[in-house]
């Protein structure tokens, strides 16, 4: 079920991309950096994950000092419980969840009479990317956006698998895709944020919501089709995965796993457009409902997924937009940055095993004021797109460490890419970039700049079919994932180089081939599958995983995890989702006594249904699972977590 309905099935299709990158060049240098490392002093064979092939992990164990002082980190939970786990002195609310109403006239959630027109007004499943925006809204207001990535069809409804979804149940499945933004207040800072049924921010975006396109590949003939001949309108967006808000206010979110909504069946793909996306096996059932998800029927409404959207959560009357200029990928998120230049750069990961990680860099300057907004919210239009390719310095150094650069594709409106337009650049970003000459990672995640130091992080989540080792690559059969810094040269964003090491080498403490910048391996967290990455305030890096049930036998969960200082290296673990559940989002302030975190996917184990659920989130007793997001805080004196759902 997992594999199915979270990514396609990714990791049963062939990996898409079949180019000779990483170079011959970088391929000897790799081999060379092994050996050295084999050499090296201290680094043994397991360093490099040779040893961690095929070897399940021994038990997790509580850090012995757990200590830090923003919290007490929280012991490892068994994947079995289904509860969310905070610690001492901390408390957990849900804010919102599948199917709460968002409107006063939306119908309350009935989970054994849904309907299509009840979703669109209800909240959407499966939050990946969640956010707070306070601007304007003082203490004790905000608007809390969220990320609607994927429906578990059979959590949903009792069915045997997609062919068995009625027409109607399909249609629901296509409104419970997309976003949800709501007003959110508290009473104080000491009480849990709540929903406002009847904000007037409240809005759903589904699979029916139109989309502007814009950028150079607005209207490009590969963009049309029978339904929008102007190629540059699109009805919805699909399994939207991480995000970023920009300091103008909107909401990034990112289409990634697309691919598995669509029927290829008779579709012809003479040059791998379709493959190179993972478009090989059939659809989920829409294609039944609609025939543009039919390859065959409509072979160009495929190409009008993958992007980057913006949605402007301040105006819920206006028309979102995908931003052609960013590439089209399986696109994890963005996030931007402001450059001392003024351009704003926006960094981003592909989530496919042996794909790349891009920068944007926009042609114009951003503005500061309000009275800017609409300039601003033009900045993703128009700009140049690069891949970064990383170059190990070897490991005599006793570090996984070295430098970048970043390919162009398209720079000053011109390709990069000999023989193809930049329109084609952009639609079929992946070729493209196949042919600079990038290097192949293992699952970029979120990247994302930390605002307070410029410097990036690039959760890689895991590859099962790492063969070929790099410096930024470097276990094989990369189980439990890595954590990437990378610094631009000069703190130039709109650079060409950087340097990079890695700062996290996540799994069991007491597996070798784990690093954590040399602490103390007794007083960390274990952790494994690193994919959102957010920091606070302060700039403190934090990591919610996804897959540790998997890979240590441990729930899922939120990390923080200090890179710089006395603390460096001292990874704590601050919650744990239900059985399950990946933990998304996150949005984290602790002097505002705000976490917010997503239950994604919750009871989503294989044999799990209607009648027969495994979690029962955020109910306490028995109910359907409802994935959604809550909000972990320390209430003004100890108290457990309010039994049930309210809504
Ligand atoms: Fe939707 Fe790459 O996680
Ligand atoms: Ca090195
Ligand atoms: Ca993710």
């Amino acid at each position: 079920m997992t594999c199915k309905y979270r990514c396609g099935d990714a990791c049963f299709h062939e990996i898409p991309n079949t180019s000779d990158n990483p170079t011959f060049r970088e391929v000897v240098n790799a081999r060379v950096s092994r050996r050295n490392a084999l050499k090296a002093g201290g680094l043994s064979a397991a360093v490099l994950g040779l040893a961690s092939l095929g070897t399940a992990a021994p038990a997790a164990a509580a850090p012995k000092n757990p200590g830090g002082g923003l919290f007490t980190a929280i012991a490892p939970t068994p994947r079995t419980v289904d509860n969310v786990t905070v610690p001492g002195g901390f408390t957990w609310e849900p804010i919102i969840s599948w199917g709460d109403p968002i409107t006063t006239e939306a119908p309350e959630f009935d989970f054994w009479n849904q309907s299509a027109d009840a979703q669109q007004v209800q909240a959407g499943y499966n939050a990946d990317y969640v956010t707070l925006i306070r601007n304007g809204n003082g203490g004790n207001k905000a608007v809390l956006v969220f990320n609607n990535e994927y429906t578990n069809d059979e959590l949903m409804f009792e069915v045997g698998g997609s062919d068995e979804l009625t027409d109607e149940q399909l249609r629901i499945i296509m409104a419970a895709h997309g976003m949800t933004v709501v007003n959110v207040r508290r009473q104080n800072k000491h009480e849990a944020w709540e929903y406002v049924r009847s904000g007037a921010s409240n809005r759903r975006i589904h699979t029916w919501t139109p989309f502007t396109v814009d950028g150079p590949a607005a209207g490009h003939e590969a963009m049309r089709t029978s339904q929008d001949p102007t190629g540059a309108l699109v009805l919805g967006t699909l399994n939207n995965c991480a995000g970023g808000v920009t300091p103008w206010g909107t909401v990034l979110s990112g289409e990634e796993n697309f691919n598995q909504y669509f029927d290829t069946t008779g579709a012809p793909d003479p040059d791998q457009k379709l493959a190179r996306y993972g478009l090989t096996s059939g659809g989920r059932g829409w294609e039944r409902v609609e025939d543009r998800f039919h390859v065959a029927t409509e072979p160009h409404e495929v190409n009008r997924f993958g992007w980057i959207v913006e949605v402007d959560p301040s105006d819920p009357t206006s028309t979102p937009v995908k931003h052609t200029a960013l590439g089209r990928f399986k696109h994890e998120g963005a996030n931007v940055i402001i450059a001392d230049s003024g351009h704003v750069v926006a960094y981003m990961g592909d989530d496919e095993r042996h794909d790349y990680i891009y920068k944007f860099v926009s042609k114009n300057k951003h503005r500061k004021g309000n009275g800017h907004r609409e300039h601003n919210k033009a900045l993703l239009s128009e700009g140049d797109l690069y891949v970064a390719k990383f170059v190990g310095d070897g490991m005599e150094d006793g570090e996984w460490d070295g430098t970048g650069s970043w390919l162009p594709l398209v720079v000053d409106g011109t390709s990069h890419v000999p023989g193809w337009t930049v329109e084609e650049v952009l639609i079929w970003t992946r070729q493209a970039a196949d042919l600079v000459g990038p290097t192949k990672m293992d699952r970029p995640e979120d990247v994302e700049p930390n605002l307070t130091n410029g410097r990036i992080y690039a959760a890689l989540t895991n590859n099962s079919q790492r063969v070929d080792l790099d410096e930024a690559n470097p276990r094989l059969g990369n189980k439990h994932g890595h954590v990437i810094e990378m610094s631009e040269d000069g703190n130039d964003h709109t650079g060409l180089t950087f340097h990079w090491r890695i700062v996290l080498l996540a799994g069991d403490p007491s597996d070798p081939s784990a690093y954590f910048l040399g602490y103390d391996r007794e007083d960390v967290s274990p952790i494994s599958c690193p994919d959102n990455v957010a920091f606070d305030p302060q700039g403190n890096l934090w990591i919610s995983t996804d897959g540790q049930p998997g890979t240590l036998g441990n729930s899922d969960g939120l990390y923080l995890y200090p890179v710089r200082g006395r603390e460096a290296g001292h990874l704590q673990q601050f919650l744990s989702v239900p059985v399950g559940a990946e933990c998304c989002g996150p949005y984290i302030d602790l002097d505002d006594n705000t976490v917010l975190a997503a239950v994604q996917h919750p009871g989503e184990v294989s044999g799990a249904s209607p009648a027969n659920p495994v979690s029962t989130y955020p109910y306490s007793g028995h109910g359907q699972p409802r994935p959604g997001v809550f909000h972990a805080f320390r209430p003004r004196k100890p108290r457990p977590p309010r039994g049930g759902h309210r809504g």
